[in-house]
């Protein structure tokens, strides 16, 4: 599974240099996305990415899909960047099984029905708190329950957007005893990414021992779950 990995993302990785393309993920984040859909496959069967931008990251998702012969699904409310990745991916013969979607996930279920359930909801658009929430809830609302759901930008802030908490809202709506696979880049004091003593030219930093993304399997944290482990906590506390 290592060298067939190594091949993969070394094919992956000339395509994207070839094009230039750019994606706000770090290579760690998308080696640990890969990793994690090689070691789960048999959970699902798809990807959809909420957040397409310019593509940078869909044509690594539309890569890994293709290979499996699995559906790609992407999706943004900016019908501009839905253009210039339905373009990307056409150039890279990557778009035979894909779904351009320009609105926002609520839409998304409203019109689209997935073939299978997908393994993967890939959530980086709207990153303030009560948009994060909804995009949390559009996934239950989904024909397919999918087998989890990965979040960039978990420790992000700007100190222009105070509700800028993709954090937040996962803790708030799964409980904070969520069991969360951190993944991409991890940001302590020794890290060469801004913090919040030393923020980017554009006011973004990292929160001090946060994480760039986040895996939340979505079976094992169901609201049921969580229910369950409240109510044994309680028991716990008042039975004594
Ligand atoms: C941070 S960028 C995504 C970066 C991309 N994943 C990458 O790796 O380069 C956020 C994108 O989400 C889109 N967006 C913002 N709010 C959205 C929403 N509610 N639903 C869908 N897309 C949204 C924006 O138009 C933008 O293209």
């Amino acid at each position: 599974m290592e060298d067939k990995m190594a091949e993969d993302l070394r094919e992956v990785r000339n395509l994207l240099a070839r094009e230039g393309c750019q994606s706000w993920t770090s290579e760690k984040y998308q080696n640990d996305v890969y990793s994690f859909v090689l070691e789960n496959q048999e959970h699902g069967k798809g990807i959809v990415e909420i957040g397409c931008y310019k593509g940078g990251l869909s044509v690594f998702l539309a890569f890994v899909c293709q290979k499996l012969g699995w559906a790609f699904y992407t999706i943004d409310i900016n019908q501009q960047f839905i253009g210039e990745t339905k373009n990307l991916l056409g150039k890279l013969a990557l778009d035979d099984h894909v779904t351009f979607f320009v609105g926002t996930l609520s839409q998304f279920v409203e019109q689209v029905k997935l073939a299978d359930p997908a393994l993967l909801v890939i959530v980086d658009g709207d990153h303030h708190y009560e948009g994060v929430l909804n995009d949390i809830k559009n996934i239950y609302r989904m024909n397919y329950q999918s087998y989890a759901a990965v979040f960039h930008d978990f420790s992000l802030r700007h100190e222009d957007l105070p509700d800028e908490r993709v954090d937040k809202a996962i803790y708030d709506f799964w409980g904070d005893e969520v069991s969360l696979l951190r993944i991409g880049e991890q940001f302590d004091e020794n890290t060469s990414y801004p913090l919040k003593n030393r923020p980017g030219p554009d006011g973004h930093y990292w929160e001090l021992n946060g994480s760039e993304g986040v895996i939340v399997k979505l079976h094992s944290n169901s609201w049921v779950n969580q229910f369950k482990h409240r109510m044994i906590e309680w028991w716990k506390k008042t039975a004594w």
